[in-house]
This record gives C-alpha cells, structure tokens and sequence, in this order.
C-alpha cells in the first residue's frame, strides 16, 4: 500500500481487517518491523484517540514517532506559482520535501472548513502533502474521511459478530457544533466492502455526499431503522445539502434505551469524543452493550496494520 488516504486505498479491505486482527490478538508481534523508520504526525486540529493510538502503534511496530501540534496554525503556501510576499513563510513544496527527508511516513489531520463545499470535497490539504512528499502519508482525519477509524469500526463489528449476516445502523444525532462528515463518510464505504446489511438514519436534509451513500439503504425513520439491528453505530454530522447546517434541536433523535429495545440486543457504537445525554443517554453508553472502548481501543490495531502495510 502506498498511502492510506481513504478505505479505498486499501486493495484489499479484508486482508487488512485480518492483520488488524492479528495484531489485536497479538499486540507486540512484528516489533522490529518498523526499527530506524520515523513516522512523523501532524495534528492541525485536536486529538486523543488517533493521535495516541497513532503513537503507540509505530512505537510497537519499533518506530520512532515525532507528533507536531499545529493546533495554533502554521501558514503554508499551497499554491503552485505564488509570490510569497504575504504572511506564508513557507511553500508546501519546501515544507513536504524537508519532512520527506525527516521521516519515513507522515500522518496528517486537518478538518474541513465546512464553508466550502467544493473546497472540502477536494481534500485540498491532504492531497497537497500526498502530492509534495515522496514518503507515504497516513490520513489522521481530513476533511471528508477517516480511514483509520473506519478500519477500527470494522475490527470491533468483527470482534462482537453474531452467528448471522449482521444489521448495522448508521444513525444521525444532535449535536450543539457543526461537525464533519468524514467519519459517516469512512464508515459507509468501510462497511460497504464487508458483509453486513447497512441502514443510514437521519434526518431530512441531512443526507451524506450521495457518491459516498450510493446504494446503501437510507430510512427517515429513526425507530424503523432501529428495528432488529445488530449494531448503532451513532455520530452527528452537519448538512452536505445546506452545507455546514445543523439541527441541535432535533433532541428527538438522541439514542435512548427505549429505542434500544427495538434492537437485536445492539451494540453501541461510537467513534468518541461524545456528547453524553446530547448524542447519547447514559443508560446506552454505559450498559453491557457499549463497545466504545473496544472501538477506542481498536485504533491501535487498525493503526499497526496500516502502519505495517505502508512499511512493507
Ligand atoms: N475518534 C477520533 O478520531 O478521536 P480523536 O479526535 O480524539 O482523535
């Protein structure tokens, strides 16, 4: 695998899933893989999960791992031909070359704006450094996917498989912030290289980037969705249509344990960080049925085999 942008990335989502596996039953496996090799991590926005996850992964797999926080900003030049008379100080060019020299891979988190659609959908500053480095680069979050937590989802949904092609439910929640689409982006196309039945809830107005969503089933009824599922996986997202919009008072459409009765005994999933008792009531996140922790804790096998595979 040269690069993991996006889940499509991966040639072959099921040898992946089996490598994550194997490094979630055997965590400590491959630790010289990846000795006098660098992984460099660039956080624009914050982070705990991925960027922890991220960390500990490399550093099993042998590697050395440095973590810049560019959380305050850091004014790179993207555009080819610019005259660099303004604040940028430096061109991407410069910026990927030095870091190509510096490291063997380079991780990357930068969110969408969500002002511009078109602007977000090109994934514009990933692809700049994907386009100027000559190392492969690892997406930490950008702004339109989430591959290394779709790749978690998918090892914790194998994980808790029941004996039966699963149900598993996308749903939509509330949220006081407009927040990206990239995990709901990255999850469909996770599971639509896997065998399970996929049902997306939401409300109107709230449909995904339909070249994403493609022929997945999508139900306006939250509680009909609900009906036998095996897993809901919950996460607010803002409008693609209107773009950027949300709908916090749409309280209605916050996970209660009484629409967990419908289920098949579902499991609760959530990519975390969440708003408890907005996105979630505590009855669900903290019954016998949540497996955040499992979803948290599978960040570091999903990271070890991307990892792995792009130092192969
Ligand atoms: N799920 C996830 O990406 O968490 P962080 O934002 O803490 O990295």
């Amino acid at each position: 695998m040269k690069q993991y942008l996006t889940v499509a990335d991966a040639p072959n989502w099921s040898y992946l899933l089996d490598r994550a596996d194997f490094y979630r039953r055997n965590p400590h496996a491959d630790a010289a893989l990846g000795k006098h090799k660098t992984l460099l991590q660039l956080f624009y926005n914050p982070s705990l999960r991925t960027r922890l996850s991220t960390q500990i992964a490399g550093q099993r797999l042998g590697m050395d791992v440095i973590t810049m926080d560019l959380t305050q900003g850091w004014s790179l030049e993207f555009e080819d031909r610019a005259i660099m008379d303004g604040n940028k100080a430096e061109h991407i060019r410069e910026a990927a070359g030095v870091m190509s020299r510096f490291a063997d891979i380079i991780g990357l988190r930068s969110f969408a704006s969500l002002q511009d659609r078109e602007a977000d959908y090109s994934d514009f500053v990933i692809n700049q450094f994907a386009r100027h480095t000559q190392v492969p680069v690892l997406n930490l979050e950008s702004a339109t996917g989430h591959p290394l937590q779709a790749l978690a989802d998918a090892l914790t949904i194998r994980q808790h498989q029941p004996d039966h092609r699963p149900k598993v439910v996308l749903s939509w929640a509330p949220h006081p912030r407009a927040l990206p689409q990239a995990v709901a982006n990255s999850f469909i196309q996770g599971m639509q290289r896997m065998d399970v039945d996929l049902v997306v809830t939401h409300p109107e107005g709230f449909d995904l980037n339909p070249d994403i969503v493609g022929n997945v089933e999508v139900e306006y009824d939250q509680n009909r969705a609900l009906e036998q599922a095996d897993f809901v996986y919950v996460k607010n997202w803002s409008s693609y249509q209107d773009y950027g919009a949300t709908a916090p008072q749409l309280k209605s459409w916050t996970l209660t344990q009484e629409k967990m009765e419908q289920t098949n005994q579902g499991r609760f999933m959530h990519c975390l960080p969440v708003r408890r008792n907005v996105v979630v009531a505590d009855e669900v996140i903290d019954s016998a049925n949540s497996i955040v922790l499992d979803q948290a804790e599978n960040r570091i096998y999903a990271a070890q085999a991307v990892l792995a595979e792009l130092l192969m």
